[in-house]
């Protein structure tokens, strides 16, 4: 991925956030995951009244992703307005390892903050299906 590509796949995070349902944590993110072959699937965060059954974005865009039909992916953006760029949450880190283990991840604010990790180095010695044998 080039830097235009980041700046797309940045862009199309921060207009996914703006559709993320957090009315209980106010915590609004918005991800954007780009497959191989050039797609961009969007994932916001959405809440619930029963709390434990909220979906991440990052989630959120996976799932979209695999049901298009994409398994291989290069670049995950995500769009946030913390302080600081936030990373992957676990749940979030073992989803995604298992169709891209050192998928590049990017984490951008509103303000304007990144931060940039390997998904080898956010979720070290991952479990994975070797492991199943
Ligand atoms: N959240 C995400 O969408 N992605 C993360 O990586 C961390 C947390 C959401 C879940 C919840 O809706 C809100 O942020 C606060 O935890």
């Amino acid at each position: 991925m080039d830097e235009r590509d980041w700046q797309k796949l940045r862009d199309a995070a921060l207009g996914a956030r703006e559709q993320a349902y957090a009315p209980y944590s106010g915590f609004r993110v918005g991800a954007a995951l780009r497959s191989s072959d050039g797609r961009v699937f969007v994932g916001c965060n959405v809440e619930n009244a029963s709390y434990g059954a909220a979906i991440c974005a990052e989630r959120g865009a996976l799932t979209t992703a695999i049901a298009a039909g994409a398994r291989d992916f290069v670049g995950l953006a995500i769009a946030t307005e913390a302080n600081h760029p936030t990373m992957p949450c676990g749940i979030c880190r073992q989803s995604l390892s298992e169709f891209a283990p050192t998928l590049p991840v990017r984490s951008f604010t509103v303000a304007g903050a990144k931060a940039s990790h390997g998904l080898d180095e956010l979720l070290p010695h991952a479990f994975d299906r070797t492991q199943l044998d």
